[in-house]
């Protein structure tokens, strides 16, 4: 059985995240989705709001778990058992930010990262950007999955979490 998992800071979790994965379970028995407490930045969201929010959107897919990761990557990783690291790369630049990430994770413990390619079509969604579009009181509902978009409103005091 072969685990993989997918980290992230997923501040929120948007569809660019979902998409991935999908694409990860092709390959993956289990994917489990492992949200950082502390990724080295302030979150917008608690960990207990982004693992809500998380299994809220993914608890329609069979085979993937979400669990929070308190401390090392790969210390989570071995406890659950897994084979290997998957992200999502848009493109160059998220290429060249976890190409460290993965050699680092590989020299602590010898475990792969798989970069998986999303769909372009998703390829503008980034969560940093979601919260941005949301502090300006932009519409994210088509950026994030169904039953996201109320929380960050709420957390960024837009205008848009009273018409919810
Ligand atoms: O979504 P992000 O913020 O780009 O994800 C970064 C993340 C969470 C994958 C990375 O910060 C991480 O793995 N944090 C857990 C602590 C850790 O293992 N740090 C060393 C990574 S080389």
């Amino acid at each position: 059985m072969t685990i993989a998992v997918f980290p992230g800071s997923f501040d929120p979790i948007t569809r660019g995240h979902l998409d991935v994965v999908r694409r990860a379970r092709r390959f993956a028995d289990e994917v489990v989705v492992a949200i950082a407490e502390n990724a080295g930045k302030t979150p917008l969201l608690p960990i207990e709001t982004r693992l809500e929010l998380a299994r809220g959107a993914l608890d329609h897919l069979d085979g993937v778990r979400v669990e929070a990761v308190p401390g090392l990557l790969v210390e989570f990783c071995r406890a659950a058992d897994a084979e290997v690291i998957v992200k999502g790369v848009r493109g160059g630049a998220d290429y060249d930010a976890e190409m460290p990430m993965a050699l680092m994770n590989r020299h602590l413990t010898g475990i792969e990262t798989v970069f998986v390619i999303g769909d372009p079509a998703l390829a503008h969604i980034a969560s940093s950007l979601v919260r941005d579009v949301a502090r300006n009181n932009g519409d994210i509902e088509d950026l994030v999955p169904q039953g996201v978009a109320p929380a960050v409103y709420r957390a960024v005091g837009s205008v848009r979490a009273t018409k919810e």
